[in-house]
């Protein structure tokens, strides 16, 4: 079973969607940390009570991004001993040195449809632009923001009386179907990375993935 982290700033939303998708059974994969680069995350404590180990590497403390990305990658290999890494809600760049040595086992959340809308305040742009479509997307993280390869998207309409706030949650709710479903494959060894693209069973990912059906409570 692959040893996978988490890394949050926040919340943790979509952490706790990966938390609950291991112990129902979705995910298969041991959680072998949740580290926040923030002491005051609020998603530590939803951690804690999961029974997950947590980690803070807090970046207050650290003088350069640098020092904080070796303290960072230091936990990850030899605290955590991380072989899949998750970054949920984490609102850092991570650095090339982590890249390297998670190259193709490292993913992210980003909400919107990429390579539309990479960073930050997603919805507001959207809404700004009038589009009629929105959504998320999980992505492998390489060295430039939101760029990498795209795993999966889930797609969300714009309603007419939309605020930043109600497509937030909309968007959300399919970030946190989607994040699992896509960590489940990558740590069944389904999905890889080679040469910036996609595989699926060994197939070249033509277009992203979309979402799996949501299971219903009768199902
Ligand atoms: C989410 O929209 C995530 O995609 C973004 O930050 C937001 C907060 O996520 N990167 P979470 O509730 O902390 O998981």
């Amino acid at each position: 079973m692959k040893k996978l982290a988490i890394l949050i700033s926040g919340r943790g939303s979509n952490m706790s969607a990966i938390l609950k998708a291991v112990e129902d059974g979705a995910l298969t994969a041991e959680i072998a940390g949740v580290i926040s680069d923030r002491v005051d995350a609020a998603g530590l404590e939803i951690a804690e009570r999961h029974g997950a180990p947590c980690y803070v590497v807090d970046a207050h403390r650290y003088p350069t991004q640098q020092t904080f990305e070796t303290a960072l990658l230091e936990v990850l290999k030899s605290r955590v001993d991380a072989e899949v890494v998750a970054l949920a809600g984490f609102m850092r760049i991570v650095g090339a040195e982590i890249i390297a040595r998670y190259a193709g086992r490292i993913l992210n959340i980003h909400p919107s449809l990429l390579p539309a809308y990479k960073g930050l305040n997603t919805h507001q742009r959207v809404l700004d632009n009038r589009q009629s479509e929105h959504g998320c997307s999980v992505h492998f993280v390489n060295r430039e923001l939101d760029a990498g390869a795209v795993v999966m998207q889930a797609r969300v309409a714009v309603r007419e009386n939309d605020t930043a706030a109600t497509l937030a949650e909309r968007v959300l709710h399919y970030e946190h179907l989607i994040y699992p479903q896509c960590l489940a494959l990558l740590c069944a060894g389904r999905l890889c990375l080679q040469n910036e693209r996609c595989l699926l069973d060994g197939r070249p990912l033509l277009k992203p993935l979309q979402p799996y059906a949501e299971r219903t409570a009768s199902a």
